[in-house]
């Protein structure tokens, strides 16, 4: 791997633009302090210039220093769950300029776990802006032939990693201004979150147009798909004329003609999601119908995920 890494932090320096894996989703990477590779990036997602990007780093001291104010709430989670699927918005230093935070007097940092992602990131030592591997709005990616199938030649270079262990994007605190607010759920929950803060989070508008992650039809697939309860499901089935792809919990309907059963645990469904989402979507149906999760607070980043899938476009 050392080689290949090498090669992905000198194509990094050149401006270019490296696919690489994380414990969450694989990523899209530039190098954060260059506008011109940031403007690459933006353009190859298709992202709108006014929104925020995430910056990526090797240690808590680096990513700290991209931050004008490290609150002791920040250094706290950071000891805590970092490195890891936690990214924290704090009031950015002079080092995060406005083409990666949108704009706005806030960076988001996050320092990744996942082992080819930290040695990318000792490789090329500064900060890499990364959001998901995919193309603005649709289903972020969980394997590098993800990253391939969406992005094709406009990357540099894809570094495998093997499948996403998390499998959703990181939790997002913002800790920019006063109260701790979650901009985002994921596989960290909010109870944890609060057990290490001690104090009670805030949960954002998450229709926010200033972070991506909080447009109301995000994640989504192609192919329109529904959220359905689970004793509506024969119910709708039956009345569906037409092709029909199912992800549930419960075993295939044989008058469906694509269905997909997922763990009934919130880390084995989370871990799953993304695949099976593009799965469902290439499947060749009209419509896709999914069982609605459980309630719980566990189920948070998996419900949040599928009603964003899920929701009208
Ligand atoms: O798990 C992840 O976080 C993945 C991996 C690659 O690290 N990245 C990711 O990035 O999901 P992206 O760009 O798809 O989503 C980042 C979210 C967006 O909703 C973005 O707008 C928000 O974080 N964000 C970043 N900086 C922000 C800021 N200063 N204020 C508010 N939201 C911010
Ligand atoms: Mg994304």
């Amino acid at each position: 791997m050392k080689p290949e890494i090498r090669r992905a932090a000198e194509i990094l320096r050149a401006g270019g633009l490296v696919a690489f894996p994380t414990e969450t989703v694989y990523g899209l990477g530039a190098d954060a302090s260059s506008a011109e590779a940031v403007a690459r990036l933006y353009a190859t997602k298709g992202r709108p210039a006014d929104h925020p990007v995430i910056v990526h780093f090797s240690s808590k001291e680096k990513a700290f220093s991209w931050a004008r104010e490290v609150p002791a709430a920040a250094r706290q989670l950071a000891d805590r769950f970092w490195p890891g699927p936690l990214t924290v918005i704090l009031k950015r230093s002079k080092l995060a300029k406005d083409f990666v935070t949108g704009g706005q007097d806030s960076v988001g940092l996050r320092v990744p776990s996942h082992r080819v992602a930290h040695e990318l990131l000792e490789m090329f030592q500064g900060g890499i802006a990364a959001p998901s591997a995919n193309r603005f709005g649709l289903v972020s990616p969980t394997t590098a032939a993800h990253v391939r199938a969406d992005l094709g030649d406009d990357v540099d270079l894809v570094l495998e990693g093997g499948p996403s262990e998390v499998g959703i994007e990181s939790t997002i605190v913002d800790l920019s201004s006063g109260a701790a607010a979650l901009l985002r759920p994921g596989s960290i929950s909010r109870t944890e979150l609060e057990d290490v803060l001690r104090s009670k989070i805030e949960e954002k508008s998450l229709s926010s147009p200033r972070h991506s992650g909080g447009l109301e039809r995000h994640y989504a697939p192609r192919t329109p798909a529904r959220l359905v309860a689970k004793h509506d499901l024969d119910k709708e089935i039956e009345k569906l004329k037409q092709r029909v792809a199912v992800l549930a919990f419960s075993r295939p309907d044989e008058r469906v003609d694509y269905w997909l059963r997922m763990p009934r645990n919130p880390e084995g469904y989370a871990r799953r999601l993304y695949a099976a989402l593009r799965e469902l979507d290439t499947a060749g149906c009209e419509t896709i119908l999914v069982e609605a999760p459980p309630e719980a607070p566990a189920w948070a980043a998996v419900r949040d995920r599928l009603q964003k899938a899920c929701a009208a476009r």
